[in-house]
């Protein structure tokens, strides 16, 4: 991280949820939309502020998915793995999207174009299998509609 700038930043951040019970989650989504990701640093620093071990922080940052140590790709595809998504064939779409682009779950394309993650359910399991792209729900996944996207956001 660029050490003074981005710190004080941090400190900034930080500061705005001094005192407030059960600050550590909202101070992390605050940190991740200005940083894009939760630099290293922020985990002591937050620690120190909520008079917590570096430890408590680290787990309640790696326990929540959303919360990413790098910045994201310009795009973003997360691909539903839980049950309901498994049942409709969630699974082949999702090798077949890993696949196209050449990346893991979890990886990001090397020139930032685009960022493929899993996540666990979301709530849309009615339309399964299901997505979110850019933030946006895509429901009803076939592979038709997965080569559509795909041309949409990685052509
Ligand atoms: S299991 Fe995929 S949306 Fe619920």
């Amino acid at each position: 991280m660029q050490a003074a700038s981005d710190r004080s930043r941090l400190e900034e951040i930080i500061a705005r949820f001094a005192g407030i019970d059960g600050a550590t989650l909202p101070v992390l989504h605050a940190i991740q939309d200005d940083f894009g990701h939760i630099p290293e640093a922020a985990i002591q620093m937050i620690a120190d502020a909520e008079n917590r071990s570096r430890a408590e922080i680290h787990g309640v940052v790696s326990f929540y998915h959303d919360f990413r140590a790098v910045p994201a790709g310009r795009r973003v595809i997360k691909l539903c793995r839980a049950e309901a998504c498994q049942s409709m064939g969630g699974e082949a779409i999702a090798a077949r999207i890993a696949a196209h682009l050449g990346l893991e779950f979890g990886e990001t394309a090397r020139d930032g174009s685009i960022t493929l993650e899993n996540i666990y359910c979301l709530g849309l399991c009615a339309t399964a299998p299901a997505a979110l792209v850019d933030g946006k729900p895509v429901g009803r996944l076939t592979e038709a509609r997965a080569e559509r996207l795909l041309r949409e956001v990685a052509p």
